[in-house]
């Protein structure tokens, strides 16, 4: 990983025992909270896949997995709101619970515009669950369900989060170097 880490900040955001710790507490929450329920977990491709790999283990409950691709215009660093599903859901998801699983809220945007789309398709509650949440970008108002940290306005990567689709296998999450996305 050292040719990754060097075009990091040198101090980590979030470490791995920080981020398996954050994990097992958010999914001993969701395991109480849908009890009984029929879950369905949606992970938004590709950047929820980590966290939503280990969060699922920790999850004890009967549930089912689905994945939806979204791309949103913009730069590499700004999402503009305007958001098309690449791939859809395989299965409906008719009155079934759905915790969609994303790996940063930023603008709002994507996310408003996905729990829209699937709260028309019928259902029974549609909840989100985010790795990390950026309240300052916020443009929509729009809050996750069960977040995991909270992080300041900077370009983060690492734990399934990308800038220009690298830096996903880091293992840990730490801030990108600005200089690497200036020019
Ligand atoms: P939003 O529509 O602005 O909320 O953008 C959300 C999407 O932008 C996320 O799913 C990420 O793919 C991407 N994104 C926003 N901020 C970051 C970041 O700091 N690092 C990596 N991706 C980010
Ligand atoms: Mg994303």
């Amino acid at each position: 990983m050292r040719e990754l880490y060097k075009d990091l900040q040198p101090e980590i955001l979030i470490n791995r025992e920080q981020l398996a710790a954050r994990v097992a507490e958010l999914g001993a929450q969701i395991t109480k909270d849908y009890h009984g329920k029929e879950l369905v977990l949606v992970g938004i491709l590709k950047g929820a896949v980590i966290f939503l790999a280990d969060l699922l283990r920790e999850i004890d409950l009967p549930l089912t997995l689905d994945f939806v691709a979204i791309s949103s215009y913009g730069s590499a660093t700004k999402s503009s709101g305007v958001v098309r599903i690449m791939k859809d859901l395989d299965h409906d998801i008719v009155d079934k619970h759905v915790l969609v699983v994303e790996d940063i809220i930023d603008t709002g945007l994507t996310m408003s515009f996905l729990k829209n789309n699937l709260l028309s398709r019928g259902a029974a509650s549609i909840r989100v669950c985010s790795l990390l949440d950026k309240p300052e970008r916020r443009l929509v108002r729009l809050g996750s369900d069960y977040t995991g940290f909270t992080v300041p306005d900077a370009f983060v990567v690492g734990y399934g989060l990308d800038y220009g689709q690298r830096y996903r296998n880091l293992p840990e999450i730490g801030v990108l170097k600005s200089e690497i996305y200036a020019n």
